[in-house]
Formats: structure tokens, C-alpha cells, sequence
């Protein structure tokens, strides 16, 4: 199939985008892709493509603009139930970790998913992930982290797998079992952090091997914070996911500096995310390695904050950034990355350009499919959205609206 016609093609092509690079997008105006299974095949001008493959079936789709899909790369779209009385309660002036440390937050969404069937929590999950296609995410990172124990995660996991399995969505898994200390093990937080290295993570590491043999590791992720899991608690727990073989995650200083970033750096994680209360010479430590830097606009936005991740200064120090919209039921419950674009475009201080290559190539980098998706090029899989719209700075001038017409995901068409 021939795509054609298309006012802007951005491509992104080449690799994820450090520091000043950020913002390439490859633009061929009035340009072509063409599409072979579910992979791309040619990438060019619409004259080019035409002459050349005379015989394609095409789509025309003038005067709109093609892209990569959006990959976002930091989520926690699978849960039970919801948290809008909380939401309220910040509203009338309790901050979110009061509410945690009441027993609230995390804790009553652990409760609602624990108590979810299966079948439920698939329900329930399936929508949001449905809500994030549509709004042109063609793959994203699903994180566990409301069951906290090892039979209620292995169940997301579960879940996790089917709903992959499912589509079209594609879901990368992260293991997130140390997302808060669970109710059993409330003030025993070393003990509970024990429970993970040396329980839940051999067990997940087996699980995996029976269910999903022919797919790579999930990520371990790690709520590193004042008050959850501290600096040495997420090192054991990262340390030993490291030597089970998982690739790492950390969610770092998003509202107090405790060394997150540095810890993600020394144990050459892939990702370090939120970065909100990062520090200058954590930066520039973070910006120097190949750990990529998520900020997660969202999530300040969604508590009423007014302190963001420091993106310029991040790629000022040559850093790798993406954006990713964190969906959560506590602080952020976004499916949109054209939001979140909208949000890095004001509070980030990222051009329309910038933001779409942080929402694409360098958030594939961040989920480590960069050599896969992310870009419109030869060999890469057909994951590509068509907007309504004639250029690509509508993306992050505009918000609130889905400007998304149609999706393609592996090379098969989803009308929005
Ligand atoms: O990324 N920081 C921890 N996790 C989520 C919030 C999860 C929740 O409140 O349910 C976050 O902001
Ligand atoms: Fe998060």
C-alpha cells in the first residue's frame, strides 16, 4: 500500500535525538510511504514513490500529515476502580503524599485491583488502552505496582501479556512490585524490599519463562522517594533485578531529590523518570550517560504543581529526553501524548519539534525498541498515524481535541 499525498511525511529518521539534535524530524513535504505487510518499505516524495511503484494500491490522504505513531513510554494504565474522591480531596488542600501516607494513594488503588478478577482489570484496562490508540499511542509501557503481592502482580503481568496478545496496541511490561510498601508490610519497609529481591523477582523471572518465552525481559522499575523506597532499598532492589538479568527503570525525584538519578546512571538503567527535583550536577551526570531522561508533564499538571523536569537544561547538557504521560488514577489520568505534547510545548519548553521527537524516537529509546519504531524508515515496523491537520506545529498548539484520523499498526488501518 501506497501512502500518499501527505502535506508534511515527518520521518525522525535516524537515531534517538541527544541534546541540541533534538527536534529533527526528516520532514518531506507532499511526501510517500509505502507499506509491505507490516513493514515500511520506501519513504519518499509522492512524485518518487508513484513513478516508482506504479502498480501499489494507494491512500490518499492530502493535505494531512503522516507520522510515527506515538510511543509513550511511561504509564500505569492497568488498574481497578478510581480515585476522583481523592482528586477532590487535593482540591479542598491535602497534598498527594498526606494522602498516601494516610493510607490512601497508591494503597486504595491497591486495594481495588487486588480485589479486580481478572477479567475485570482487563476490562477496565483494555478501555484506556483503546483511549491511547485512538489518540495515536501505537505502543506503550504498562507498568504492575497495585497488586504488591507476588500472586496480585503475576496476575497483571497476566493481563498484561493477553492484552498485548490482543492488540492492536502494543504493550512493553515493567514490573513495578516495589511501586509502594504493600498494607502487610506497613513501617517493615526492608522487609518488604526482601520479599521482592529474594521472593517476587526470581518468581517473576520464572513466570516470564512459561509465559512468555519468546518475548524479551520486562522492565523492574522502582519507586524511588522520601517516604517510599529509599536510596539503599531501591539499589538492592535494582542490583538484583540486574543480576536476574532484567532491564532497569527508576522513577526519580519527583518531589524530593534523594539520588535517583545517580543511581540510575551507576547501573546504566534505561530510563530515569519524573526528574522533577533533580539537582544541576545530577544532570549533567544523568545527560553524559545513555539512561534516557523521561519527563512526565502530566503528572505536575495532573497534581496542580507548578514544578516541572528542567527538559532545557537537560538538553543543554547534551541529555537523551522523551515524554511520556504517566496515566495513572492518582496524579495523571491522561491517554493522550498529544497532550502531553501540549504540556512539554508550555512547561517543558520544548518546540512542537522537539516534543514530537521526544514522543517518538527518543520515547522508543526510553522503552529500548528504537531499532524497531519510532521512525518512519525502511525496515522499520508500519506503526504510523495520519492527523488532521496541514502542518506538524498543530501538534502542542492545539489541545483538547483528538487530531488523530487514522491509525496504522503493523500495516493495518484503524479508522478513528
Ligand atoms: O508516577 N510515582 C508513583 N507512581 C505514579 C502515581 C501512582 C498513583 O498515585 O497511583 C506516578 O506519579
Ligand atoms: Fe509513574
Amino acid at each position: 500500500m501506497l501512502i500518499h499525498s501527505a502535506s508534511q511525511l515527518i520521518t525522525i529518521a535516524g537515531a534517538p535525538q541527544r541534546g541540541a539534535e533534538l527536534g529533527r524530524l526528516g520532514v518531506i513535504e507532499d511526501g510517500a510511504v509505502l507499506i509491505k505487510g507490516d513493514t515500511i518499505a520506501d519513504v519518499g516524495s509522492s512524485q518518487a514513490l508513484r513513478t516508482q511503484y506504479p502498480d501499489e494500491s494507494t491512500l490518499d490522504i492530502s493535505g494531512r500529515v503522516v507520522m510515527p505513531g506515538f510511543v509513550d513510554p511511561h504509564t500505569h494504565a492497568i488498574w481497578a476502580g478510581d480515585r476522583s474522591a481523592e482528586f477532590e480531596m487535593r482540591l479542598q488542600g491535602k497534598s498527594y503524599m498526606e494522602i498516601m501516607a494516610a493510607g490512601g494513594g497508591i494503597a486504595s488503588t491497591v486495594r481495588a485491583t487486588r480485589a479486580a478478577s481478572l477479567k475485570v482489570l482487563m476490562n477496565e484496562t483494555r478501555q484506556r488502552l483503546q483511549r491511547m490508540f485512538s489518540h495515536g499511542t501505537t505502543t506503550a509501557e504498562v507498568k504492575t505496582g497495585y497488586g504488591l503481592h507476588s500472586a496480585a502482580e503475576l496476575r497483571m503481568l497476566l493481563a498484561l501479556l493477553r492484552l498485548d496478545l490482543e492488540g492492536p496496541l502494543e504493550i512493553a511490561a515493567t514490573f513495578l512490585g516495589a511501586h509502594a510498601v504493600a498494607p502487610e508490610y506497613q513501617g517493615r519497609t526492608d522487609d518488604y524490599v526482601t520479599l521482592v529481591c529474594d521472593t517476587m523477582l526470581p518468581l517473576v523471572k520464572g513466570w516470564w519463562h512459561n509465559h512468555a518465552p519468546f518475548h524479551c525481559y520486562p522492565f523492574v522499575d522502582v519507586f524511588c522517594e522520601k517516604g517510599v523506597f529509599d536510596l539503599d532499598q531501591s539499589r538492592r532492589i535494582l542490583e538484583a533485578s540486574a543480576r536476574l538479568g532484567f532491564p532497569l527503570k527508576i522513577h526519580a525525584d519527583e518531589f524530593a531529590n534523594i539520588g535517583g538519578a545517580s543511581l540510575a546512571v551507576a547501573l546504566n538503567a534505561i530510563s530515569a523518570d519524573h526528574l522533577v527535583a533533580t539537582s544541576a550536577e545530577d544532570i549533567q551526570m544523568l545527560a553524559q550517560s545513555n539512561t534516557v531522561a523521561v519527563a512526565l508533564p502530566c503528572t505536575p499538571f495532573g497534581l496542580a504543581e507548578s514544578h516541572y523536569t528542567p527538559a532545557r537544561e537537560i538538553l543543554e547538557a547534551g541529555g537523551l529526553l522523551a515524554i511520556a504521560t504517566d496515566l495513572n488514577p492518582g496524579t495523571a489520568w491522561c491517554e493522550s501524548m498529544q497532550f502531553a505534547i501540549a504540556l512539554a510545548c508550555r512547561y517543558l519548553h520544548l518546540t512542537p519539534a522537539q516534543a514530537i521527537a521526544a514522543a517518538t524516537i527518543n520515547a522508543a529509546a526510553a522503552i529500548d525498541r528504537s531499532d524497531r519504531i519510532g521512525s518512519l524508515e525502511p525496515g522499520k515496523q508500519a506503526d504510523l498515524i495520519v492527523l488532521d491537520i496541514p502542518d506538524y506545529r498543530h501538534l502542542g498548539y492545539r489541545f483538547g481535541t483528538n487530531l488523530v484520523q487514522t491509525v496504522i499498526k503493523k500495516g493495518r488501518i484503524y479508522p478513528i
